[in-house]
């Protein structure tokens, strides 16, 4: 496995890559890796021959400059997990390289109005635009994103859409704790008490979805039953509960098409989110965590 820094040198070794007539995978990620993130990179294997990872804690997406400088950080473990993953090639990108001029941005439209977009102002420009960075110094053929942060996944395939990427997307299901917890370098802030009572988001979905199953469509008493779940686990605050049409992410009042329901509560200082997918099928509902 090659860890490389300098943007020139990244491109050098994937160019060789694809001289050999490998394809390019790619998972971008901001480190202190867990097993969501391996998983991103077993799934890319499947789809191509080179595994790109990028590790870099992004400062232009944290709106909150606390969230950033305590951002876990532990490269030497996260390079030991890259190499036993399988990947080929860690870019570790130097700030004062990626951002000499940050004259640039990107941006996409009404889907950051609502959800994480709402409480985090200016966080999806700063992901969108480095998203587009690294798509452009990598040219990956396939990336893989985690449906854990779902308006992320979305916004970024529409980008690539608008924006003509030639980049093959694909958005991979949520890897949870045992007890149903998703899986984030941001649990680690948790103490055990908040660790415990922290299932009750997961909790709060399949309320959800034993609700849906019993043919509750509106959005309004499907939220106030998991806003009660919630409340069980005494976080410190909700932020949202919202049930967004999967395409527009905007609210529903009625749950009809494919859609998600996104809860995002803070513990402490540490917002937590999670979702579940929801599409109908054959007159039957089908939820995916
Ligand atoms: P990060 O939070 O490190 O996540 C990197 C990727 O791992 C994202 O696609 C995220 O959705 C996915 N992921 C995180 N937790 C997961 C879980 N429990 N199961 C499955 N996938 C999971 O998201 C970012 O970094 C950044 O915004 C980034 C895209 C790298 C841009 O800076």
């Amino acid at each position: 496995m090659n860890v490389v820094t300098a943007i020139g040198e990244a491109r050098d070794r994937i160019r060789a890559a694809r001289a050999e007539g490998k394809r390019i995978g790619f998972v971008p990620t901001m480190g202190y890796l867990h097993r969501g993130h391996l998983e991103l990179v077993e799934i890319s294997k499947r789809h191509s021959e080179y595994q790109v990872m990028s590790i870099f804690v992004n400062r232009i997406q944290f709106n909150d400059p606390k969230d950033f400088s305590s951002y876990p950080k532990d490269l030497q473990r996260d390079l030991d997990l890259a190499r036993a993953a399988g990947v080929d090639l860690v870019f570790t990108p130097d700030e004062g390289e990626m951002y000499r001029n940050n004259l640039t941005t990107v941006d996409v439209s009404l889907l950051t109005d609502h959800l994480c977009g709402a409480s985090r102002p200016g966080h999806f420009k700063g992901v969108f635009t480095v998203v587009s960075k690294l798509f452009n110094i990598i040219q990956p053929d396939v990336s893989i994103f985690g449906q854990k942060d779902i308006q992320q996944a979305v916004s970024i395939e529409k980008m690539v859409f608008d924006l003509n990427f030639p980049v093959k997307m694909i958005i991979a299901p949520t890897v949870r704790e045992q007890d149903g917890l998703a899986m984030s370098s941001r649990n680690k802030h948790l103490d055990a008490e908040k660790r415990r009572n922290s299932v009750c988001i997961y909790r709060s979905l399949k309320r959800a979805e034993e609700l849906l199953v019993s043919g509750e469509t509106d959005s309004g008493r499907i939220r106030s039953a998991m806003e009660k779940t919630v409340l069980e686990g005494s976080p410190d605050r909700i932020d949202y509960i919202s049930i967004v049409d999967y395409a527009s992410l905007q609210p529903v009042e009625r749950v009809s098409g494919k859609s998600v329901i996104a809860v995002a509560v803070f513990f402490g200082s540490t917002r937590l989110i999670d979702n579940m997918i929801i599409e109908f099928e054959g007159g039957g509902i089908k939820c995916v965590y």
